[in-house]
């Protein structure tokens, strides 16, 4: 069983409301899994070792939340260089009448392959336009996710 930690970027709390079912869907697998929505350098560094997964929704044209849009520049970005021994996944909440689609989870993931990170998993793109109750399949992602680990 893994130690995962959720990091959530949300502006209307979507994002946030579907990371606290997926980790629901982890906890029963067995998982250890903590869930931050404001987290910094120093919760990441703690899962350098272990597993991530950004479950983030995009805002403006393909930016990321305010929430999260620190830890991704002025830390995870500026601070750390490569990480090897993290693993990770990425759920990307978006809507598809945007060019954009998705874009702050796909930044987020181009930023931890480029640093050396392994990701678990495809990316899961979820479209508001298609899933407007976007836990139902990031819940059904979740649960073969968190069998890879
Ligand atoms: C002002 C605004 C800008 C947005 N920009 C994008 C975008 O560039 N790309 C995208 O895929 N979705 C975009 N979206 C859609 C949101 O990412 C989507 O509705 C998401 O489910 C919101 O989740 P949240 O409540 O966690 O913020 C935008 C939504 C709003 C209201």
């Amino acid at each position: 069983m893994a130690q995962i930690g959720i990091f959530v970027g949300t502006v209307y709390g979507n994002a946030l409301l579907t990371a606290e079912e997926v980790e629901s869907v982890l906890t029963e697998q067995g998982h250890q899994v903590t869930l931050f929505e404001d987290g910094g350098l120093e919760q990441w560094q703690a899962y350098a070792d272990r597993v991530i997964l950004i479950i983030t929704s995009t805002t403006g044209q393909g930016g990321l939340p305010d929430n999260i849009v620190a830890l991704f520049h002025q830390q995870v970005k500026d601070k750390l260089g490569h990480q090897p021994a993290l693993r990770y996944g990425v759920i990307a909440l978006g809507d598809s009448s945007y060019d954009t689609f998705c874009g702050a989870g796909h930044t987020f993931d181009a930023l931890l392959q480029e640093q050396g990170a392994t990701r678990v998993g495809d990316l899961l793109e979820i479209d508001a336009v298609e899933h407007p109750e976007p836990e139902t399949l990031a819940c059904r992602w979740a649960a073969a996710w968190g069998a890879l680990l």
